[in-house]
C-alpha cells in the first residue's frame, strides 16, 4: 500500500490502513536503532526543520534522533531564540523557512490549528508535534505501537485514559487512534476535567476510577496540565492524587496483564505513584523508545520515496 498523506496533522486524517502502514514501517525502523552504528543513508541530503514553540523533551529529541538515524539534516528552532521574540508572525517565519528549501517541517505550537494553517499556506510537508489542546498524532501512533507490540493487536482491548482529559491533546489523539484500530476507550477524571461532548469522538465517560480500571487491558495516565488551566479545577494535588492517582492498591482492580502508559512528563505521587511508574506493568520507557521508530517511519513515508530503508 502506498502512503497517500502529504502531512501528519491529526489522527482524524489517518485511516486504519494509514495507521497500520505507519506502525508496520516503524517496526522495520526499530532494528536500525539496535545496530552498533545506528544510521542508514535513506534521507541523505534532506533537510528537516524542527520548529518548537513549546517546551519538549521526548518529542523534540526523538524527532531529532529520528532525522539523524536516517541521515537527514535536522535543524532545530525554538520560539525563544527565533525572531518571533521581535514580533515576527508564525506565517512570516514559516515563509522565511520555506525560502531556505527544507524538505519537511515539524512544528509544536501552543495554538490549536497552527500546523493546519501552515499546511494550507506553504507547500512543504508538515508534521504536527502537538498543537495546543488539539492533537499530538505522533504520540498516539507511538502509544498504539507500544500496546500492539505487547498485545499483538489493539482490536477489542479496553483502554482507560485517566486524568486531565479537557486539556490533553494526547487524550484526543489516542481516543481517535485507538478507536479507529478497534479498541474500546473510556475516559475518566473529575467532571471539571472532562469536556462536554467528548463522547462524539467514540469514547465512553466515567468519573469513577475503579470503574475505569476494572477489566482494563491498558491504562493511560495523564498529568494535570496546569499551564493550560485558567483556574484550578481541583481543590488540592493531595486530594486529586487520593481519588485519581494510580497506586498499587487501585491496580488490584485491573487485569493481571494490564499495561500502564504515560506520555510524560510524569508527576510522581500525583497522577501515578512511583512504584506503579517503575513497576512491572509500566511500558512508559517502551513508549519513548518507540517514539524514535514512529518518527523515523513518518519521515520515511513522507519524504523517503521508494528508497530501501536498509540501503
Ligand atoms: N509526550 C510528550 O509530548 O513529551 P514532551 O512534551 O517532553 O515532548
Amino acid at each position: 500500500m502506498e502512503f497517500q498523506q502529504k502531512n501528519i496533522l491529526d489522527m482524524a486524517s489517518l485511516s486504519a490502513d494509514d495507521i497500520k502502514l505507519i506502525l508496520d514501517t516503524a517496526e522495520t525502523m526499530k532494528e536500525i536503532s539496535e545496530r552498533p552504528i545506528k544510521k542508514v543513508p535513506t534521507l541523505r541530503g534532506k533537510t528537516i526543520v524542527l520548529f518548537f514553540y513549546e517546551p519538549s523533551t521526548r518529542t523534540r529529541l526523538s524527532f531529532d534522533i529520528a532525522a539523524k538515524r536516517l541521515s537527514a539534516d535536522g535543524i532545530a528552532l525554538s520560539a525563544s531564540t527565533s525572531s518571533m521574540v521581535k514580533g515576527e508572525t508564525l506565517i512570516d517565519t514559516a515563509r522565511n523557512l520555506v525560502a531556505m528549501k527544507p524538505d519537511l517541517i515539524v512544528i509544536r505550537h501552543s495554538a490549536a490549528g497552527a500546523p493546519h494553517m501552515l499546511a494550507r499556506m506553504i507547500d512543504v510537508p508538515i508534521i504536527n508535534a502537538g498543537d495546543g489542546m488539539h492533537a499530538h498524532p505522533s504520540q498516539a501512533l507511538l502509544d498504539i505501537l507500544s500496546v500492539r507490540e505487547r498485545k499483538g493487536s489493539v482490536k477489542g482491548l479496553k483502554v482507560a485514559i485517566i486524568g486531565d482529559i479537557s486539556h490533553s491533546r494526547v487524550a484526543r489523539s489516542n481516543i481517535i487512534g485507538f478507536t479507529r484500530m478497534g479498541a474500546r476507550v473510556t475516559v475518566c477524571g473529575p467532571p471539571t476535567m472532562i469536556p462536554k461532548g467528548i463522547e462524539t469522538l467514540g469514547t465512553s465517560v466515567t468519573y469513577d476510577m475503579d470503574t475505569a480500571i476494572k477489566n482494563a487491558d491498558v491504562i493511560m495516565m495523564l498529568r494535570i496540565q496546569k499551564e493550560r488551566q485558567a483556574a484550578y479545577l481541583f481543590p488540592s494535588e493531595r486530594e486529586y492524587a487520593a481519588i485519581y492517582g494510580l497506586t498499587k492498591e487501585k491496580l488490584t482492580h485491573a487485569r493481571p496483564d494490564v499495561l500502564i502508559l504515560h506520555p510524560g512528563p510524569l508527576n510522581r505521587g500525583v497522577e501515578i505513584s512511583p512504584d506503579v511508574a517503575d513497576g512491572p506493568h509500566s511500558i512508559i520507557l517502551d513508549q519513548v523508545t518507540n517514539g524514535v521508530s514512529i518518527r523515523m517511519a513518518l519521515f520515511y513515508l513522507l519524504i523517503g520515496g521508494a528508497r530501501n530503508v536498509g540501503d
